[in-house]
């Protein structure tokens, strides 16, 4: 009998169908050993080694990184409610040369488009504005090396689930049960070592489980967090899934080893022996104590354990004495980084109770007090009520950011305290006062060319170092006289940074700050070529009792440049013979060319600096006139 259409169609369907089946089968199972070749998207800092090791970031600062499966995932049946799922995965935290951060976190996303999350307490899934925003339709479970006191985070190693923002509802500090023992035991989360976690929901129970265990032991009975969560309303029709993982001041590579995920029914173990391993931390001084880690195991090879364990012994010894130089380094390094939360009582006692005699300056932001720490420890507090929630969120996480920023033309933080709605940062004491004290007013010896153009320059290093290379940089947002202190030798310190986006005064402001609200790099190098030419002709941006052509510095100083008068707008209190012309002209021109209206006609910092001292030349003198 030949073939007929009757007999081909059924075969057909029954292709099709079994197409379907093999797809619908990649979409809701699967399993990776590594992730070479596997179907995962990659973003921000992730990058895949040639081993299949996923790595979500690396030792870098302020890094973001997330990987998410392919394909979307339906995760609710045709009545809209959510179906059950299970996932385990292999992960390893590696911290940098410091204490680790942030951490890593599993996320079930609508959207896989995380461009405009914050990498450190942010974990690169939110940001200050969408933080718990019910829109988000976002479940993470975060494994937290870093304890964000503004986010109730209860320490700084531990494992929580979040629902559309970085507060936990539900954390425990990481720990696995031990079932024969029938005891907790704590597990550190940023050893290096690889750790398995399992994460089940049933739908008809309602319930959330997850599960972490070092990679060489079962499956604990007992979940670490187990949770009744409805998570109907969570899930989008389609869901994406993966991980996200930041860094901050403070780092840690964030690395996965294998994944796998299934809808209804459990998620496949691993063949522990085809997981990537660990490439060796780098370590910086002293031999690592840590041997590679191989996750390899063979456990039919009794004989293999029996030579481990003797060569462990063996060795046992002198990696103690490693063991012991190793830990000694590593506090003394905690001890010196990371915010100081000191306490309210200590920072009342040393400004006398705040006390007005102990006033330094008062600014829209906030009061400066003088305080008296110990003995020999003076210190500048800068006391800020906030007036919203958000706003002291955004503040805390900002001094996280802002706490390890060492460098000698900055203000350096030491520490700060809350009390309520009150927040105090705890600033070393510059003992000179504020620069706009000298060149405004009369109370202050008259400034000589020598000490400003060194200010300057002191204050284009400082703003270099905020603004960095990388792709998130510190934006000090307020550039102006009366955010540069002095130090004893007059060498200029830029305070008052990384405190979120205020505006500077009139007269500092780029246009489009003026439109837009947003500062960036571009609007403090407006602010700075405003600030120089302040600094030289001794005047304020902005003037109103002056003559109408004089109102603005700015336009003033292109006139004089305009009419090969520029020196002239040189402050007159300067003594003349000490001028030195081609550095007055030199910062002038630089200043006009910050200040130039269009955004992107202006220097990056990095050049200004290079102007500023020799190291570049400036462009000819026709470009200054165009757009400012
Ligand atoms: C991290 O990765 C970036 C980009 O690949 C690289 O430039 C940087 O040097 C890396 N940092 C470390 C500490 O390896
Ligand atoms: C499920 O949700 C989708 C989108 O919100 C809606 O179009 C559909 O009617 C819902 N189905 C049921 C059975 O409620
Ligand atoms: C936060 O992220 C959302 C969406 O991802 C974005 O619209 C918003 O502008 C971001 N906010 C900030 C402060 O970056
Ligand atoms: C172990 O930890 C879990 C979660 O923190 C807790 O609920 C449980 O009571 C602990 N069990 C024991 C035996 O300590
Ligand atoms: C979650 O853990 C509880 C307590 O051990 C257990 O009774 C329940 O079956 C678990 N549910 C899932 C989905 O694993
Ligand atoms: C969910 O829990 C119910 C009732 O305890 C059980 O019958 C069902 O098998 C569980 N489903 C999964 C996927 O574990
Ligand atoms: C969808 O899931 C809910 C809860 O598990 C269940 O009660 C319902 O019967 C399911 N609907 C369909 C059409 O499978
Ligand atoms: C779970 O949430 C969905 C959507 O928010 C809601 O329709 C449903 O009634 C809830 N189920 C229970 C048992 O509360």
């Amino acid at each position: 009998m030949a073939i007929t259409s009757k007999s081909i169609a059924p075969t057909i369907i029954f292709l099709l169908y079994l197409i379907s089946c093999v797809s619908s089968q990649q979409e809701t199972k699967f399993l990776n050993h590594g992730f070479l070749g596997a179907n995962l998207l990659k973003f921000g800092s992730s990058k895949i080694h040639p081993s299949g090791l996923l790595e979500l970031t690396n030792t870098s600062m302020r890094q973001m990184g997330q990987a998410f499966h392919g394909f979307p995932i339906p995760l609710l049946n045709s009545s809209n409610s959510s179906v059950s799922f299970s996932t385990s995965f292999v992960f390893a935290i590696t911290p940098g040369p410091g204490s680790p951060g942030h951490g890593l976190a599993f996320v079930i996303s609508p959207s896989m488009d995380f461009s405009q999350a914050f990498p450190t307490n942010y974990l690169g899934l939110f940001n200050t504005s969408n933080n718990g925003n019910p829109l988000n339709r976002i479940l993470a479970v975060e494994f937290d090396t870093v304890q964000a006191v503004e986010f109730n985070d209860i320490d700084d190693n531990h494992v929580g689930i979040d629902l559309n923002g970085v507060v936990s509802i539900e954390s425990a500090p990481a720990a696995y049960f031990d079932d024969r023992e029938a005891k907790n035991v704590s597990l550190k989360l940023a050893s290096g070592e690889p750790i398995r976690v399992w994460i089940e929901y049933n739908a008809t129970e309602m319930m959330l489980n997850v599960t972490v265990a070092p990679l060489d032991r079962l499956k604990p009975n007992l979940p670490l967090l187990s949770r009744k969560l409805n998570l109907s309303g969570i899930f989008a029709e389609e869901n994406y899934i993966g991980f996200s993982g930041a860094t901050g001041t403070i780092t840690s590579a964030h690395l996965v080893l294998g994944w796998s995920f299934s809808i209804e029914g459990k998620a496949s173990e691993f063949d522990l022996t085809k997981l990537p391993s660990i490439p060796d931390p780098p370590t910086p001084s002293s031999p690592s104590p840590n041997p590679p880690v191989s996750v390899k195991k063979d456990t039919n090879n009794t004989k293999l354990i029996i030579i481990l364990a003797a060569s462990a012994t063996f060795g046992l010894i002198i990696m103690l004495s490693f063991l012991g130089v190793w830990f000694f380094r590593r506090n003394q390094i905690l001890v010196t980084r990371g915010a100081r939360k000191f306490s309210h009582q200590m920072i009342s006692n040393a400004t006398g109770g705040f006390d007005n005699t102990r006033l330094l300056g008062e600014r829209n932001s906030g009061s400066f007090y003088k305080g008296q720490l110990t003995p020999t420890e003076i210190i500048a507090v800068k006391r800020i009520t906030c007036t919203t929630r958000q706003q002291k969120t955004t503040l805390i996480s900002e001094i996280d950011a802002i706490s390890k920023i060492r460098q000698r033309n900055l203000v350096n933080l030491l520490g700060y305290c809350t009390k309520g709605n009150d927040i105090c940062l705890v600033y070393e004491y510059v003992p000179n006062g504020s620069l706009d004290r000298f060149l405004f007013s009369n109370d202050r010896p008259v400034l000589t060319w020598s000490d400003r153009f060194c200010i300057i320059k002191g204050i284009a290093s400082g703003l270099q170092y905020l603004h960095g290379e990388g792709p998130k940089p510190l934006i000090h947002g307020n550039v102006k006289a009366s955010n540069i202190l002095l130090d004893e030798e007059l060498n200029s310190r830029l305070g008052d940074y990384g405190q979120g986006s205020r505006h500077s005064t009139t007269g500092h402001v780029a246009p489009e700050l003026v439109e837009t609200g947003k500062v960036t790099r571009d609007t403090d190098v407006y602010a700075f070529g405003v600030l120089m030419m302040e600094i030289v002709c001794g005047r304020k941006a902005i003037e109103p009792t002056k003559p109408p052509e004089e109102i603005s510095l700015v336009n003033w100083v292109l006139q004089g440049f305009k009419n090969g008068d520029l020196l002239q707008r040189c402050d007159a209190r300067i003594n003349r013979e000490e001028l030195v012309a081609r550095e007055v002209l030199l910062v002038l021109k630089t200043g006009l060319l910050c200040a130039n209206r269009s955004a992107e006609a202006r220097p990056m910092i990095k050049k200004v600096f290079q102007y500023l001292d020799g190291l570049e030349r400036l462009p000819h003198d026709d470009y200054l006139f165009y757009g400012v």
